[in-house]
């Protein structure tokens, strides 16, 4: 990277900082609703190499689209920016204005092996891996807490996706071999050692090849919904509803309104459960979780799509312990947590399965946990 870095821009790079996908275990649109989720980060990242420069310009290249070449803009031009480099310039646009900084130029070369549009959060870790770059380039004062406002704030303003905070978080406070127990009401952060490695076990991400956008897709209309069930059951979010209230409130707002609120609520209570068994050294035992987290999805809050739901049927049958849809879904990709020793076996029955059953076939790559954001080590001289 350094190199080619070099070559674009006609100098080295100052560093090269990086941030990884995400993979959420369990805990499904429960961020804007004051829940708990259960993400980590995955051991494919998005690196960023840059240099600061001494006037406003931005130059930024990629290999995310063959032919951008170096897009060339400046700092405060940062709101015209398309694509990918929505969420370089974002970044740096959000950061300065939150932080009521001036910030200098940069060049910045991005490479990823995250893959795009899968919902294991490419953009986040885009987001974030220039966060953290600039502000140790521009000497700011900024902790992982600022940076996930400020991450949220650059989809919701501008990519225009009303998404919460889980991404952020999941990239910005990943550790190796841990999970990262959110919860939205508290505004807390709890490393949980998921102990996979020991236990023989792995995730696998089962890509549907189903694009999902959710700036303009079903996200917001869910969100809506579950806004609605909040204003109904009178609380400020759903996070205050107790699973044993529930069905107390199905006669009282739209069915579908409040099939919204049981995922959510029955989500967030999965999560706990999921959390506490791998914390006490059970991962193989939560697999019936999430696949029960998966029916959620599918029948009550209903941002699945055929082939997910196709894989998860696969993945078990197959022999995984469990399997859900992750991330924001309308698409997207299935995770499947199964034995290492059987992982070769199960991820080529499922494509082929899925491909059987009149689907794409599914990518399927195995996945696990890694370190958040960071700067990355210099290379040995
Ligand atoms: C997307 C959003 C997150 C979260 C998940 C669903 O990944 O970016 O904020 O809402 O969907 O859990």
């Amino acid at each position: 990277m350094r190199e080619a870095f070099a070559a674009l821009f006609g100098a080295e790079p100052t560093g090269v900082w990086s941030a990884p996908g995400r993979v959420n275990l369990i805990g499904e649109h429960t961020d804007y609703n004051g829940g708990l989720a259960l993400p980590f980060g995955i051991d494919r990242r998005t690196r960023v190499a840059v240099r600061l420069r001494d006037d406003d310009a931005v130059r930024v290249a990629s290999g995310f689209a063959q032919g951008d070449g170096v897009i060339a803009t400046r700092l405060d031009r940062a709101l015209d920016a398309q694509g990918w480099s929505r969420y370089v310039l974002g970044a740096a646009h959000v950061l300065r204005r939150e932080l009521g900084v001036e910030g200098t130029g940069f060049d910045a070369l991005v490479a990823s092996d995250v893959p795009v549009g899968v919902g294991v959060s490419s953009s986040a870790a885009l987001e974030s891996a220039v966060l953290v770059a600039l502000v140790e380039l521009w000497g700011l004062d900024a902790d992982a807490h600022a940076l996930i406002r400020i991450g949220q704030l650059v989809e919701n303003e501008v990519v225009g996706a009303p998404t919460g905070t889980l991404d952020q978080s999941a990239v910005l406070l990943a550790r190796r071999d841990h999970a990262v127990l959110l919860d939205f009401a508290a505004g807390s952060a709890e490393q949980v050692p998921l102990g996979f490695e020991a236990a023989g076990l792995e995730i696998l991400v089962i890509d549907s090849l189903v694009r999902h956008d959710h700036a303009t897709g079903g996200y917001g209309d869910r969100r809506r919904e579950c806004e609605e069930a909040a204003r109904i059951a009178g609380v400020g979010t759903l996070r205050e509803i107790a699973p044993e209230a529930v069905e107390g409130w199905a006669a009282r707002m739209p069915a579908a309104v409040h099939r919204r609120m049981r995922h959510v609520v029955t989500d967030t209570a999965r999560a706990a459960q999921v959390a506490a068994l791998v914390r006490a050294g059970r991962p193989r035992e939560i697999g019936p979780i999430l696949t029960d987290g998966h029916r959620s999805q599918r029948d009550d809050f209903e941002d699945s799509v055929p082939a997910i739901d196709a894989a998860v049927e696969v993945a078990v049958a197959a022999g995984a312990l469990g399997a859900r849809l992750t991330g924001g879904g309308f698409g997207g990709a299935a995770i499947a947590l199964v034995d290492v020793a059987e992982s070769t076996r199960i991820q080529a029955e499922v494509a082929d399965a899925v491909e059987a059953a009149g689907h794409a076939r599914p990518t399927v790559f195995a996945v696990h946990a890694s370190q958040g954001a960071r700067r990355d080590p210099e290379p040995a001289p």
